[in-house]
């Protein structure tokens, strides 16, 4: 797969504000600064088609970006960001659970992790939650580039380890900075995928 052509669509708040055309969606969630943003742009070959920036808890809303005129990449909120209050936890609980609960054109969940560190507990719930609705998940383990290959072969095994991986489910190491990885994920985001 190759990705020529990306464009924001919209930021949603609410399901209406959901397209409504039944393209495939391939949705991005992790820990808040876990790299989900730079990623996206990684992959569409975009300086600045999602926002980056050094404050966590950027990312607030679901983003809708068509791909290809094809399909779409969902930026989901960041979970994890300490200096969030209950109340804002509440809404993005619901916020996930609106747009999880019934998406069938959503194919494939790419759940990020840090490749420095050992999965941490919001991110196996977040693992679980994904599988509990039913949806195929691909991990991907961020900011590679902070490792060596011995520190990243030991990531891999840790986190296949914390989030009990299925092991059909596959791992791809990425660096946005090096541009690493991204073949290998747009393979794993195509395959066994019908596109109508
Ligand atoms: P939220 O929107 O807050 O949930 O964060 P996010 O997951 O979208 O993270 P974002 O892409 O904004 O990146 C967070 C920080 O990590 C930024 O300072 C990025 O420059 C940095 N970063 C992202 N990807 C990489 C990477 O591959 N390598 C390195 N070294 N840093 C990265
Ligand atoms: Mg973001």
């Amino acid at each position: 797969m190759e990705i020529k052509q990306s464009e924001f669509v919209i930021s949603a708040v609410k399901p209406q504000q959901y397209p409504t055309d039944n393209r495939i969606e391939f949705a991005f969630v992790g820990r808040s600064n876990v790299g989900k943003s730079s990623l996206i742009n990684t992959l569409t070959n975009r300086k600045k088609l999602v926002k980056v920036s050094g404050t966590p808890g950027k990312t607030r809303l679901i983003n809708f970006f068509l791909i290809n005129n094809e399909f779409y990449f969902v930026d989901l909120p960041g979970y994890g960001y300490a200096k969030v209050s209950k109340k804002e936890k509440d809404s993005w609980g619901k916020m996930m659970e609106k747009y999880l609960i019934d998406r069938p054109q959503l194919k494939k969940i790419v759940l990020l992790v840090d490749s420095r560190h050992k999965p941490t507990n919001d991110d196996v719930i977040m693992y679980n939650w994904v599988k509990h609705y039913g949806y195929k998940v691909i991990i991907v383990a961020t900011k590679r580039d902070k490792l060596t290959n011995n520190e990243a072969a030991k990531s891999k095994k840790l986190i296949r380890e914390t989030l009990k991986m299925d092991k059909e489910e596959s791992i791809v190491f990425f660096s946005s900075l090096k541009k690493e990885g991204k073949e290998n994920l747009l393979e794993e985001l195509s395959k066994n995928i019908e596109w109508e």
